[in-house]
């Protein structure tokens, strides 16, 4: 199959960047791009670091990976010593990492984040799918399932040695549940498979939860996290990869590709992440609010998608809806042959940007949409919060974030088309 060239969320916003310079009024939600500024403290240690210039070791600043593992161990309780940790430009090229140091075919659940079978296409590794299912609708991994993809990739002759999921997710916006993530962590255990767990949108989990395949797999789970978007820091690019000493030559691996390709990450960048991973009250503040704004936000985008006649699973976690247009008695979507015709449509009409559902592994002719809930204004959100409190927020939903409102109204209109 040809590949495109850009992943599509990157692809997404080139084209949003294109439009807007030609004046064309567009509705971003094809980008998760956390909309908050950066955090004060965090500001002022990246400029008091300013003048580091040298290269760091490759696995990453020690100070910062000790942190890492204090501020880890303080969320989900692992043992520090137990654990490695590696410093990437990005969680993004830490799970690109993973995938070439774990040999074997990989099971990625679908649907799952669009980068995640790209990455395994580039290293020339097939992917064995995992069908997720709807329950109370919401759609979940369960250990059922991937027991019988295991099975059945063992049966075509393939190696299926890891597994790659990710809570809550992209594109659901859905958590796992604690007995679903204790189910599969117990088949991953007794078939040997690794567990690479990407919890990078562990600390927006709308009940303040952080859930970490750590505590259920202390031993076989690589969890892979970052700044990108509880603190929306993704041009910031840090991610980290913390993974269990008990996994024989993975950190090493690791090193080896970081240091023949990354090298190190931006020294300043890594100085002043220690303070990130500090627990500081003001910045764990700035989290949960941060938090609080994006649950209104795409609990609303789901409500009023569900107002409107569509399928929308209420998302738990990110700052992602998962709706299906097919669902609307009557409506237009019998024209449309598949999810990108859908999302051209929207886009073309209505100037809806989204992502068609396709591009996270699902049938392309489910008219599933991955729509992202964060164009707004971060820092008048804040502000919004702070004055109004979060039972009032959703009544300033116009002010703070027009562009969620307004393609509110597109989707309303599009849904009012016979
Ligand atoms: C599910 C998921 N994993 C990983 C990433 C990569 O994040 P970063 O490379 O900024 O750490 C993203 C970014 O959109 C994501 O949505």
């Amino acid at each position: 199959m040809k590949r495109p060239i850009l992943s599509p969320t990157l692809a997404a916003n080139e084209k949003v960047i294109a439009l807007r310079a030609t004046g064309r009024k567009v509705y971003h939600m094809g980008f998760g791009q956390a909309p908050f500024p950066v955090h004060p403290r965090l500001h002022k240690a990246l400029c008091d670091n300013a003048h580091q210039q040298q290269y760091l070791g490759v696995a990453g600043l020690p100070e910062l990976c000790e942190a890492v593992l204090s501020h880890q161990a303080a969320l989900t309780g692992l043992n520090p010593d137990d654990y490695d940790v590696i410093v990437g430009p990005g969680s993004k090229l830490i799970l690109y990492a993973l995938q070439m140091a774990i040999p074997g075919d990989i099971m990625l659940p679908v649907p799952s984040w669009v980068s995640y079978a790209p990455q395994a296409g580039l290293l020339g590794q097939h992917v064995i799918d995992v069908p997720t299912v709807s329950v109370d609708n919401t759609l979940q991994l369960t250990a059922e399932n991937l027991e019988k993809a295991w099975h059945k990739a063992k049966g075509n002759g393939l190696n299926p040695t890891k597994l790659l999921i990710n809570f809550p997710g992209n594109p659901t916006g859905i958590s796992i549940t604690d007995s679903d993530l204790q189910a599969i962590t117990e088949f991953c255990r007794s078939q040997a498979i690794t567990l690479i767990s990407d919890e990078i949108y562990g600390r927006l989990s709308f009940d303040g939860q952080y859930r970490s395949a750590s505590t259920h797999f202390p031993e076989g789970a690589v969890v892979t996290t970052g700044l990108s978007k509880h603190l929306s820091l993704g041009g910031w690019r840090l991610g980290v990869g913390i993974v269990p000493k008990a996994i024989d030559g993975l950190h090493q691996s690791l090193i080896q590709i970081a240091s023949e390709t990354w090298s190190c990450v931006s020294t300043p960048v890594q100085f002043a992440a220690i303070e990130a991973y500090a627990l500081h009250t003001d910045v764990e503040e700035f989290i949960d609010n941060s938090r609080q704004i994006h649950k209104i936000v795409n609990t609303h985008i789901a409500d009023s998608l569900r107002c409107m006649g569509f399928d929308c699973p209420t998302p738990t976690g990110a700052f992602y809806t998962w709706p299906d247009l097919a669902n609307k008695p009557n409506a237009a979507p019998a024209r449309f042959k598949n999810s990108q015709q859908l999302a051209d449509h929207l886009l073309d009409d209505y100037g809806i940007v989204s992502l068609p559902g396709d591009a996270f592994g699902e049938q392309p002719s489910n008219l599933r949409l991955r729509l992202s809930g964060c164009d707004y204004d971060g820092a008048l959100a804040l502000s919004t919060l702070k004055t109004y409190g979060a039972d009032k927020l959703l009544a300033n939903i116009d002010e703070f974030a027009p562009s969620v409102s307004g393609a509110l109204q597109q989707f309303e209109k599009f849904s009012q088309h016979r």
